[in-house]
């Protein structure tokens, strides 16, 4: 039976396991575990892990600047996939943030992932062709 339940950095090697086993997930260095660490103290209540049994077969992360909700990193195993685990687990986090006040999120998608492309212009949410995003990178590492 899958079940979902709040992310803890207890969760981190699995959820590497699952990124890296991904195609169109890139693990950068802001996921190593001390930054995971971080994120999740930074904003309890908005990510999630989807499980079955004790196996972790999804994921979604979620923060807030306090004014606007971003997602990331909404990933469900390939052998679990359209039964409904991405939208639930992208509801749990929409949901938590409309409670503190937030209405709003983005999620940034490269243009050549057709599988998630089509999976949030299908679920609603607005492609946004009236803006460029811009990127500074303050480390010596290009995949921070
Ligand atoms: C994008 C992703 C998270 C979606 O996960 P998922 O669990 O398959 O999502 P859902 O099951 O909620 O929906 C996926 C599709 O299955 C369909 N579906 C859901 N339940 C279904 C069911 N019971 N029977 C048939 N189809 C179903 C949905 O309508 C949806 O179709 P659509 O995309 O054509 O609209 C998953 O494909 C993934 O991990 N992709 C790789 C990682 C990635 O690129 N993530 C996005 C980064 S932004």
């Amino acid at each position: 039976m899958m079940i979902m339940r709040e992310m803890t950095i207890n969760d981190h090697e699995s959820l590497l396991e699952l990124f890296s086993n991904t195609p169109g997930v890139t693990v950068r260095e802001a996921d190593s575990r001390e930054a995971t660490k971080s994120y999740l103290l930074r904003n309890p209540g908005l990510n999630y892990v989807a499980l079955d049994g004790e196996r972790i077969i999804g994921c979604v992360m979620c923060g807030h600047d306090g004014r606007r909700g971003y997602l990331q990193h909404l990933v469900v195993n390939e052998q679990y996939r359209k039964s409904g685990i991405g939208h639930s687990l992208f509801k749990k986090c929409i949901n938590s943030l409309e409670k503190i006040g937030i209405a709003k999120t983005h999620i940034f998608v490269f243009k050549n992932n057709d599988l998630a492309n089509t999976f949030w212009s299908n679920r609603g949410w607005k492609l946004r062709e009236d803006l460029n995003m811009y990127s500074y990178n303050a480390s010596s590492n290009s995949n921070a």
